[in-house]
């Protein structure tokens, strides 16, 4: 079977490339979509890509997955540290998720270190740049390939 994976961005990371570069990096969300789209080629599983600014537009899209993908790759960004919502959702279409986020949170503010995604999520990748997304994709999909 060939895998589908949503994969979402959250509130700002349409602003990568020129958003806190010391602390995101210069890679714009364009280019890591692309990077992701040519590993997902390579892995033989197919990937859509969302950014929203919105809470509701991302739990929509969740929901939305249900039947259509069988995994989410998401980083959350501010909502990782707010949202019951997204965390709800992702709980509640009951779909495998990735959570990964550009910079080391836990490194950082503490107000960073806590997500509410995490106990929902199979596993966490922080730290990497957009590293993070492409380890992220692969940890998913040798997950849903081992599950059959
Ligand atoms: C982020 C970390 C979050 O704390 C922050 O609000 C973001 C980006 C990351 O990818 O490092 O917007 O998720």
């Amino acid at each position: 079977m060939a895998f589908h994976i949503l994969v979402l961005h959250g509130p700002n990371l349409n602003l990568l490339g020129q958003r806190e570069p010391a602390i995101y990096g210069v890679v714009t969300l364009a280019s890591i979509n692309q990077s992701l789209e040519a590993l997902a080629q390579e892995l033989g599983v197919t990937i859509e890509c969302l950014q929203s600014n919105h809470e509701g537009i991302l739990v929509d899209a969740i929901q939305g997955a249900m039947g259509r993908a069988q995994g989410i790759l998401i980083n959350p960004a501010a909502y990782t540290h707010t949202s019951v919502a997204l965390r709800d959702a992702i709980a509640a279409v009951a779909l495998p998720t990735v959570e990964v986020h550009l910079s080391n949170i836990h490194q950082r503010e503490t107000f960073r270190h806590h997500s509410y995604v995490a106990p929902v999520a199979i596993g966490q990748i922080a730290g990497f740049g957009a590293d993070s997304y492409l380890l992220g994709l692969r940890a998913l999909v040798n997950y849903l390939q081992a599950k059959g």
